[in-house]
């Protein structure tokens, strides 16, 4: 089978990799300077770390590099069985290469789009096979986090579903299918762990380095803080306010003004040396400063109650609006974010009825539609119901 990637950048290289490590013939295709010769030294690099580590013999990654090409001429796509897209994220700069990239393959290949954020019936208006494309999402860093959303669009074919499916799980992947809505699932259900983080610290309920502690000690590996520095806030903000944006303006995904503010000072994070937190000294300075904290561990729960009802509350309305199954929810976040556990299950144990009051007195006090919750979350309380694959279609909604 020969794949071709489309941007060998991060996301690009990494799937890339794993298209080769299972026998694929791959060809990356980048125009920018420098690209190719970042992408290819990145394998060798990450190829040579597997052997050190016993993972790979030294046959194994010749064998795979000599699988592996990178040009700058679209020609070297000709053939492709599959072709993953993971250029800029930029509607016009997509939709330009798709079309371009289509011309040189047969009827049959597949073009997927590795979009975070873009709606994948945009990218496929102007594509001549609209129905063999559609979103195949894959997170950071590909090669390590298992999970893939597959999309399919509007003008996708039935079989783009099962085909991704059983080609994902051929690559020892966990897919789940998702509805081409704004952020799909993870990037949908995750926002409030980052924007609500921020709204406690605008508020001055307490300091970055506490905030990321007391969602620490939940069993999150990182805190939000310390995670958008990570993300980089370009990155970070950019889907926020792509997402936002296109629930037309639904205040449950309102960006930040302070993560606004470092990006326009270009404080991008980690990767400028300062962002949330001042990396000048090194990059322990977030795990030192959430040492240091000293958080009441009343206020801790407070804070940490508030940004888990909202992530469990947006699980649950992306299970009512069909976007996700309630399973796929909760492996969406464990193994696309690594979640410590997954927001339906994390409802289910905390208590419908437990979640919807956080909701309600934050709504009440608030009076934001921020927190308005969820019909579902009403129905599973009003009817102490559990929720299960099947048990949508009461018709409680009318
Ligand atoms: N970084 C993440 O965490 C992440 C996770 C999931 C999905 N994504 C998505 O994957 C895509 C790529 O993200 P990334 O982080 O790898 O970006 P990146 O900036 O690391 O890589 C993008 C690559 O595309 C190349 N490129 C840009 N325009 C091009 C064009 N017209 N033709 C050919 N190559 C071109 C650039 O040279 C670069 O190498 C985006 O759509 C992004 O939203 C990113």
């Amino acid at each position: 089978m020969k794949v071709a990637i489309l941007g060998a950048g991060a996301m690009g290289t990494g799937i890339g990799q794993i298209a080769a490590q299972q026998g694929c013939d791959v060809v990356y295709f980048d125009n920018y300077p420098g690209a190719i010769g970042r992408s290819s030294a990145s394998i060798e690099k990450v190829f040579g770390r597997l052997v050190e580590k016993g993972r790979m013999s030294e046959a194994e990654k010749t064998e795979t590099l000599s699988r592996m090409n990178w040009s700058d001429d679209l020609s070297s796509i000709d053939g492709a069985d599959l072709v993953v897209e993971a250029v800029i994220e930029d509607l016009k700069v997509k939709k330009e290469l798709l079309q371009k990239a289509e011309q040189h393959l047969s009827d049959t290949a597949w073009l997927c789009t590795n979009t975070s954020s873009l709606s994948i019936a945009a990218l496929s208006s102007g594509l001549k096979h609209p129905e063999r494309f559609g979103g195949l999402h894959f997170f950071n860093p590909a090669p390590l986090m298992p999970l893939v959303e597959i999309v399919p669009g509007i003008q996708s074919g039935e079989d783009f579903a099962d085909a991704m499916e059983e080609l994902m799980v051929a690559w020892g992947k966990i897919p789940v299918l998702a509805k081409d809505t704004p952020g799909f699932i993870v990037n949908k259900v995750a926002r409030p762990f980052y924007s609500e983080a921020i709204k406690l610290y605008e508020e001055g309920v307490a300091s970055i380095a506490e905030i990321d502690a007391a969602v620490k000690s939940m069993g999150f590996r990182m805190g939000p803080f310390e995670l958008t520095d990570l993300i980089g806030h370009d990155v970070n903000y950019k889907v926020t306010e792509t997402v936002w944006g296109q629930f037309y303006y639904d205040p449950r995904f309102r960006p930040s003004i302070s993560q606004k503010r470092l990006l326009e000072a270009g404080l991008l994070g980690r990767k400028t040396g300062r962002g949330f937190y001042n990396y000048s000294s090194g990059m322990d300075a977030a795990v030192e400063a959430q040492e240091d904290a000293e958080l009441d561990p009343i206020l801790g729960e407070k804070i940490v109650e508030r940004i888990l009802c909202l992530i469990i509350n947006e699980g649950l309305d992306t299970v009512w609006l069909g976007i996700a199954s309630p399973t796929n929810v909760d492996l969406a976040l464990t193994k696309g974010v690594n979640y410590p556990k997954g927001p339906i299950s994390w409802g289910q144990e905390l208590g419908w009825d437990y979640v919807l009051s956080v909701l309600e007195r934050c709504h009440k006090f608030y009076g934001d539609d921020r927190y308005r919750p969820c019909p579902l979350l009403r129905h599973l309380v009003s009817e102490n119901a559990e929720l299960g694959e099947g048990n949508l279609g009461d018709s409680f909604m009318i």
